[in-house]
Formats: structure tokens, sequence, C-alpha cells
């Protein structure tokens, strides 16, 4: 039988909220979220970890169906977890980790999308980290380089609840 163990939790609660996480720390927590992706079908894992402007930190992996078409990516699977934790608004850095090789994952164009949502509702250009499945690789861009003159909620006059 496994014991509680408080002080456990209190270490995730660091690793989970902290304004001065280092960008490889937030990498290893994409990394991490990677190994828990349902990709049966590529067998391309990503994971992604997004974090506020206050420091707390949610995660997700890509999960993929049957019918195909209905796979989630893990950027748009922590979007949703960020969402519901803080606020779309309050996303400022996100990292991402995915595939095995040397190859740096760079976000699809729709969840570029997803992350422009986030950051026209939060008025800020989100930093986007791009790491290699394998941890070789890493490329550091915003999202407005990723998707420059892009369409998003400031287009329509929405802002945050
Ligand atoms: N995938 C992501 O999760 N994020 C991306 O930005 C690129 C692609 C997933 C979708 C699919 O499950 C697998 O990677 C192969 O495309």
């Amino acid at each position: 039988m496994t014991s509680f163990d408080p002080s456990a939790v209190l270490f995730l609660f660091a690793v989970a909220k902290d304004k001065s996480m280092t960008d490889e720390q937030l990498l290893d927590l994409a990394r991490v979220a990677a190994a828990k992706a349902y990709a049966p079908y590529s067998n391309f894992h990503v994971g992604c970890a997004v974090q506020s402007i206050d420091g707390d930190v949610v995660t997700g992996a890509n999960m993929e169906n049957a019918c195909y078409r209905l796979g989630i990516c893990a950027e748009q699977s922590a979007l949703t977890a960020a969402q519901h934790q803080f606020g779309l608004d309050k996303v400022a850095r996100i990292a991402v980790s995915g595939g095995a090789g040397d190859m740096v994952c760079t976000p699809c164009g729709g969840c570029r999308q997803a992350i422009l949502e986030a950051a026209q509702l939060g008025g800020r250009d989100v930093e986007i980290l791009c790491a290699s499945g394998d941890g070789s690789a890493v490329e550091r861009h915003t999202i407005g380089e990723l998707i420059p003159f892009g369409f998003g909620p400031a287009n329509l006059n929405v802002k945050p609840a």
C-alpha cells in the first residue's frame, strides 16, 4: 500500500505555481506531458505547458481518435485547461515538446490561431518555446512571429469577460 506524503504535494504545488520558473523547467513539464499523450495513430507524442502571468502552469497532450479528424493537439488541450484554471487572457508563456527526434516541434496552424486568441485577449505577445522530443534543440518564438497579420478577437472587438 502506498502512503500519503504531504511533502510531495508541496513539491507539486511549487512546480505548478512558480513565477521564477526557467524556460528549461517549463519545457520539462511539456516533456512530462508528452509522455501522457494518446497518439496511437501518428505515434507523434506532443506535450504542452502553459504558464500564466501569475506563474500558474497547466499542461496538456495530444489526444487522437479512430476518427482521425477528431484528434486534438497538445496546445489546444493545454489552452482548454488554462481557460479553466486562470483564463486565456492571463497566458504569458507556452512550451511545446514533440516527436522523438531532433526536429523542434512548432505549433501547427490551428494551434497558432488558438494561441493568438489568448494573446489578443490578454493584449500581450505570448512567448513560445519549441523543443525537439529528444531535447537536443530548442527555439524561442512569439505568437506575433508565428502568425503575423493574424485575425483574432481584437478584430471583432471581443475583450476578456
Ligand atoms: N500535434 C500537436 O499536438 N501539436 C502540434 O502543434 C503539431 C501536431 C499532434 C497532432 C497529431 O496528434 C500528431 O501531433 C501528429 O500530427
